[in-house]
């Protein structure tokens, strides 16, 4: 692998301990990385910085890819997310999120393999809130065509690349027929269009979230807009066996910052009990988006190092807690470590 220079965000709360782990392992696995260590959250408030700082912006810009920790978000007030302001202001808006079944980890379900490709930047993400008169509040979700089109295409092109053959819209457009309308308006347009070969379905989200608890082998790839694929992602985590096991990426045209679903989990965070393994499988996603970009196949020999030490490591019964075993983090990451062939 060609030596890159990488930003890492360890965030808050779990953050900094599964970024450290991850860390650990990537360098035991050959990964040739130069860290360029930025800070956002809470951690860059309590250091004088913004909550989310411009230099840590542009250090994501320069460099062009970053691993990044969860940042917490006050709930009811204070600041607006730090990760909806990373995605808008650098444009990663298409959110990837494979679910799969996981090695050693028994759950209902055995052989859930699903994308999901949620709408990064709009929806009701725009932040736009205004108190109409004393007890009445409105939020406004905002579609537009030129980011319905982008993610559908977004979508449909991830699905050729990817070997996937279906692709589901959930969505609401029967009670938001503007918005949520043109959301799979510009969908139908992509697919019959330019991918005519992918398969396409839509279904109401309510409806959806019952088929997918049933029985998730039916769905493919889903593409839902903002809120409703930040909901769905954790719907499905459960499905495998919690957001232990989900990564994600936010990849926009020029930059990508790769990420687990989960957040800070502030219940856990300082004892060492939290699972890495989705930040680490964020970080094999991570190393693929640099092997297709660069041609660095060596890079994607440390992508499949690590996912098949990780495969291991889960199939050997070694599991943190969330996942039924006893293992902390830094004893999780040991034993991968131990696996890397
Ligand atoms: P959360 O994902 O942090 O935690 C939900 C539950 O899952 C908790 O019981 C937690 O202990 C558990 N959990 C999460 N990750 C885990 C891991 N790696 N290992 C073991 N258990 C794990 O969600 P919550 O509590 O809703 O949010 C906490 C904070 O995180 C909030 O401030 C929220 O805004 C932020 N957040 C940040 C995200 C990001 O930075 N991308 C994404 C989601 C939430």
């Amino acid at each position: 692998m060609k030596t890159r220079d990488i930003v890492v965000i360890p965030g808050d709360g779990i953050g900094p301990e599964v970024t450290q782990a991850v860390q650990r392992i990537l360098e035991k696995a050959g990964a040739s990385i130069e860290w360029i260590e930025h800070q956002a959250g809470l951690t860059a408030l309590a250091s004088g910085a913004d909550v989310m700082p411009q230099e840590t912006l542009d250090a994501i810009q320069h460099y062009g890819v970053a691993l990044k920790g969860p940042c917490t978000t006050p709930v009811g007030k204070g600041f607006s997310s730090v990760n909806v302001q990373l995605r808008k202001k650098l444009n990663l808006y298409a959110a990837v999120r494979p679910v799969r079944s996981m090695p050693g980890v028994k759950t209902r379900f055995e052989n859930v393999d699903l994308v999901i490709i949620r709408e990064n930047t709009e929806g009701l993400y725009s932040g736009v809130e205004n108190e109409v008169t004393p007890g009445v509040v409105m939020s406004m979700k905002v579609a537009s065509e030129v980011a319905c089109t982008r993610i559908a295409r977004w979508a449909f092109r991830y699905a050729t690349h990817r070997q996937r053959n279906k692709i589901t819209v959930m969505h609401k457009a029967n009670i938001m027929k503007l918005t949520d309308g043109l959301f799979i308006r510009c969908a139908q347009q992509i697919h019959k269009q330019e991918y005519p070969n992918i398969a396409y379905q839509e279904t109401i989200i309510d409806a959806g979230c019952m088929r997918l608890v049933q029985d998730p082998s039916q769905f493919d790839m889903l593409l839902l807009e903002n809120l409703y694929g930040d909901v769905v992602s954790d719907l499905c985590a459960g499905l495998i066996g919690g957001l232990g096991v989900v990564p994600g990426a936010n990849i926009g045209d020029e930059h990508a910052v790769f990420e687990a679903v989960h957040g800070s989990a502030p219940d856990i965070a300082g004892k060492n009990v939290a699972n890495p393994l989705a930040l680490l499988m964020s970080a094999v996603m991570m190393l693929n988006y640099i092997a297709d970009q660069h041609g660095d196949e060596g890079a994607r020999a440390v992508a499949t190092r690590i996912r098949t030490a990780y495969d291991q490591t889960l199939e050997d019964g070694c599991k943190t807690r969330d996942l039924g075993g006893e293992l902390g983090t830094d004893a999780f990451a040991d034993a991968v470590i131990d696996r890397l062939g």
